[in-house]
């Protein structure tokens, strides 16, 4: 898709599709209205005859009129004036996912020309950008035969007023390079767990740091981590025939005086849950469970894509949770990285102790701020459902977080993480164990880590409700690289001072 962003008449626009809004109470923003005049008010006949549905991103297409010069005028019912970002996007993405189902090879859209209360065009434009990349988004990789194809492959963000271009075109450039991040992250996410394993992620990785001077990608191995004392991550790679890696992606976009902001990823490729089975039932959607990692990819390759002035470092603990004759049981005590030991109650949680490890091991590169993500719980979805992901930790990170995730619309909410929790991880044989019992499960995951980053500025997201499925099918949402890339921005606004 070749996106640009131009400054055009809406009347002499040559194009496939000219996208034109109509507001909520059929009045006609002044795109709109050219052409109508242009074309003797059939656009006013089409919406007085009740023609165009009422609810946003509701579309109605005329062909060859007489008076413009494209081949189609889509009109598109426009967000409320009081719209959410949500519903703002939601309503491009119905009336681009149409765009894409008529024959159109090209658009010209002046929808950022409709109203809103709170968000300026360029703001508009940004989530009209992330709803084509949405609505265009494939995953055919491991489809045989052509899948169907749209035709549209050129798609310009326009306006009539010349003063608001060089806005308009950064929005674009910007939603374009954060959407590269969602894109990888949801691709990472889709490949199937025979073929995105711990060395897969590891190879892309390498690949990420050679499409990037400013990253520097470095992997370690088993023998690496046994070295370091990771017997926490370690014990549950064992049951796996697919050896686990550990990932740091340091990324450069400011001066070294700068701490980076590190980024820890929980990249469980499959989570049978281990000798601690799952039920079979949906055990296909544990590919997920490196939702965590695959946002941190995505993160960084925003960033890099973006050229923030900051500097970040993604680290991921890829790792396979298999049973097997030699893998990791209950009742095991295992040695972390840090020295503190756990009882294993229950090899299904594992993705705390992955954490565990590659938290401390992320301490080297002494941190700003040091947030993990991870498909941490079922918890977490009983508590906030799909809307919004989880943070907990330090109160002021978590509200950087929140706030990031309001203005992205990639929302999150935070949860108490008191040291009360900590109890419920109490263990008789070790300094505590991996399981916490039912109440608050996500809180007391996150009660778990807080022992692995004592000293550090740490919150740590659960993405187990946001990361899939995405607008009902079983696919990855990309969440939560879309906070995360608000987020470094209001870093970069620090570091680049
Ligand atoms: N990866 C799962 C959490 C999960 C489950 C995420 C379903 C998304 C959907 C994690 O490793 C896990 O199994 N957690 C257990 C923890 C429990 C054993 C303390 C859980 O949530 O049941
Ligand atoms: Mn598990
Ligand atoms: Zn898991």
């Amino acid at each position: 898709m070749r996106l640009t962003a131009r400054s055009t008449s809406a009347v002499t626009a040559k194009a496939g599709a000219v996208l034109l809004p109509v507001s909520t109470d059929n009045s006609l923003p002044a795109p709109t209205k050219a052409v109508d005049t242009a074309c003797g008010k059939a656009l006013s006949a089409l919406i007085d005859a009740g023609d165009l549905g009422k609810s946003a991103g509701s579309t109605a297409s005329l062909h060859r009129v007489k008076g413009a010069a494209a081949e189609r005028i889509v009109l598109v019912r426009a967000h409320a004036a009081d719209a959410s970002l949500g519903e703002v996007e939601n309503g491009y993405y119905a009336a681009i996912t149409s765009l894409t189902k008529s024959g159109a090879s090209d658009a010209v859209s002046f929808l950022n020309a409709a109203g809103h209360d709170r968000f300026e065009p360029n703001e508009l434009a940004h989530l009209e950008i992330c709803a084509l990349r949405d609505a265009t988004y494939r995953h055919d990789t491991f489809k045989s035969g052509d899948a169907p194809k749209s035709t549209l492959n050129r798609y310009a963000a326009a306006t009539e007023d010349k003063t608001s271009l060089a806005m308009i075109k950064r929005a674009v450039a910007k939603a374009d390079a954060i959407y590269s991040g969602v894109a990888l992250s949801r691709d990472l996410a889709n490949t199937p767990p025979n073929v995105c394993t711990p060395v897969f992620l590891a190879d892309r990785a390498r690949a990420l740091g050679k499409e990037h001077d400013a990253l520097k990608v470095s992997v370690l191995d088993e023998k690496r981590m046994a070295k370091l004392g990771m017997g926490a991550l370690l014990a549950v790679a064992r049951g796996s025939r697919n050896p686990p890696r550990l990932i740091a992606m340091e990324y450069q976009g400011a001066a070294k005086r700068h701490k980076p902001i590190v980024l820890v990823g929980k990249g469980v490729t499959f989570d049978t849950g281990g000798i601690s089975i799952k039920p079979s039932a949906a055990m296909d959607e544990m590919k997920f469970d490196m939702c965590g990692a695959a946002a941190v990819f995505g993160a960084v390759q925003a960033a890099a894509a973006m050229k923030l002035k900051c500097n970040l470092v993604g680290v991921v603990g890829a790792v396979e949770n298999m049973p097997d004759g030699d893998a990791y049981r209950p009742g095991d005590v295992l040695t972390s990285m840090s020295g503190k030991t756990i009882e294993v109650l229950n090899t299904d949680a594992e993705g705390r102790l992955v954490l565990a490890d590659a938290l401390t091991w992320s301490a080297r590169f002494k941190p700003a701020a040091m947030i993990d993500l991870a498909t941490l719980t079922g918890a977490c979805v009983v508590a906030l459902g799909r809307h919004a992901s989880a943070v907990m930790g330090d109160d002021a990170l978590c509200a950087d977080l929140v706030m990031a995730g309001q203005d992205s619309g990639d929302r999150a909410w935070q949860l108490p993480l008191w040291d009360d929790y900590k109890k419920q991880l109490e263990s008789v044989v070790a300094d505590f164990s991996n399981l916490g019992g039912s109440p608050g499960g996500a809180i007391t995951a996150g009660a778990f880590l807080s022992h692995f980053t004592e000293g550090q500025c740490w919150a740590h997201m659960d993405i187990a409700g946001t990361a899939w499925p995405h607008r009902g099918r079983k696919w990855s949402s990309g969440r939560p690289v879309r906070l995360l890339s608000r987020y470094l921005e209001t870093v970069a606004e620090t570091q680049s001072a």
